[in-house]
């Protein structure tokens, strides 16, 4: 009986602190952690202070409480190319498929990428790098299916590469197996409440794959976009932050712990995603269930912390859960990081209507007409951004 008692008290818990809210009117009253003043309290003016103190200090304050540690040792990493083909795509991209080995502990992880470099523009050719959280059969590389989550051919056309991997390589995406990749090479990061979870993994796998980037003679790892989508999003923001050789960050409809504030509690709350998915971010992050405003951070400020390099937030009409307005406001938030940069951000001071992108240096958002997806509408705009760059 007492058990029952319990079970059902739980249930009643779950319940009330998972209702969602998808009202304007009744997001409630918030303050927003300063990005620009440091822990001691000091008005952060210039860009130094803010490489040298601040922005280390908020990096801190994201692996402790949310994303975990990201560790950067290994033992060894090789190369492999599995398969070459110089004319793949009728002749306009040359295709690689590239095994990326990394080895730690005597364990080692094998991520697996496939890429084309365009044949016809500019080499080294920049390249933007999908961390692909849906099926393989979106990226496949015999061309046989063709998907708009990855627009290879669009891009190629465009004269960028274009590249992929698979989370599932680095971290599966559930909660008994997430273990099984990554987190075996840095065995101490499982016993740790800030060590590394799936969506950290995900972000390793991303900086390895740059790690190939600078040593493949096709690619201008100066110049390479890492983009995602949703749980992928959150991922490519978290890589962009941590890992500053990524020149572009594309955050597509990540929401909830990805581009959009916590403190707004419109769609998706942190109560939500740790019980959905508690492999996800660390044990610290848990704390903050039902407690948007006790976090010594919120989003805007995992956005300052990809300046000066542009960003791209997107939304989706129909996706409230990953709350649109959220990201918007987001991207506001962190204008003033960009401008100790002598960057002026073009967005607008509401968010701009439905299919009415901004694809414009440095912070860049539009809210397609639609579901939560990934689509060419999105890369036609992300393709915008980069040739809309210096
Ligand atoms: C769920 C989850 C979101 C996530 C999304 C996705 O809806 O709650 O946080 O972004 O899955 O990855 O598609």
């Amino acid at each position: 009986m007492k058990q029952i008692l319990t079970a059902l008290l739980l249930l009643v818990c779950l319940t009330n602190s998972t209702a969602q809210n998808y009202d304007e009117a009744k997001v409630p009253a918030y303050v927003l952690p300063e990005v620009l003043k440091t822990a001691a309290g000091k008005e952060v003016k210039s860009r130094k202070m803010w490489e040298d103190v601040r922005r280390p200090e908020i990096l801190r304050l994201f692996e402790d409480n949310i994303y975990g540690q990201m560790p950067k040792d290994y033992d060894s990493i090789r190369y492999t190319i599995k398969n070459e083909d110089k004319g793949a795509m009728n002749g306009k991209a040359r295709l690689k498929e590239v095994a990326i080995n990394v080895y730690r502990n005597r364990k080692s992880v094998e991520i697996n990428v496939v890429l084309f470099v365009p044949n016809h523009s500019k080499k080294p050719a920049p390249v933007l790098l999908l961390i692909n959280n849906r099926g393989t059969e979106n990226t496949d590389p015999t061309r046989k299916v063709k998907s708009g989550f990855w627009p290879a051919e669009m891009v190629i056309d465009s004269g960028y590469a274009v590249a992929a991997f698979h989370v599932s390589d680095l971290a599966p995406d559930n909660k008994d197996t997430f273990m099984n990749g990554v987190v075996q090479l840095y065995p101490e990061q499982l016993e740790a409440d800030n060590g590394m979870r799936a969506i950290g993994a995900w972000a390793w796998g991303a900086s390895r794959v740059m790690d190939y980037f600078e040593k493949d003679k096709d690619i201008d790892a100066g110049n390479v976009a890492v983009v995602g989508h949703s749980r992928g999003g959150k991922a490519s923001l978290w890589a962009a932050a941590q890992d500053q050789r990524f020149a572009v960050c594309v955050t597509n409809c990540s929401g909830n712990t990805g581009a959009a504030l916590a403190r707004r509690q419109f769609g998706e709350r942190i109560t939500r995603i740790n019980t959905t998915f508690p492999h996800w971010f660390n044990n610290n992050y848990k704390k903050f269930n039902d407690k948007e405003n006790d976090l010594p951070v919120d989003q805007h400020m995992l956005i300052a912390l990809i300046a000066p390099r542009p960003l791209y937030a997107t939304n989706a009409s129909k996706d409230l859960w990953a709350d649109p307005t959220g990201t918007f406001l987001a991207l506001k938030k962190a204008e003033k990081t960009y401008a100790l940069y002598g960057l002026k951000s073009k967005l607008p001071a509401n968010p701009p209507g439905i299919n009415a992108p901004i694809p414009s240096s440095p912070l860049a958002y539009h809210n397609r007409e639609g579901e939560h997806d990934l689509t060419a509408y999105d890369w036609g705009n992300f393709i915008r951004l980069m040739k809309s760059r210096p």
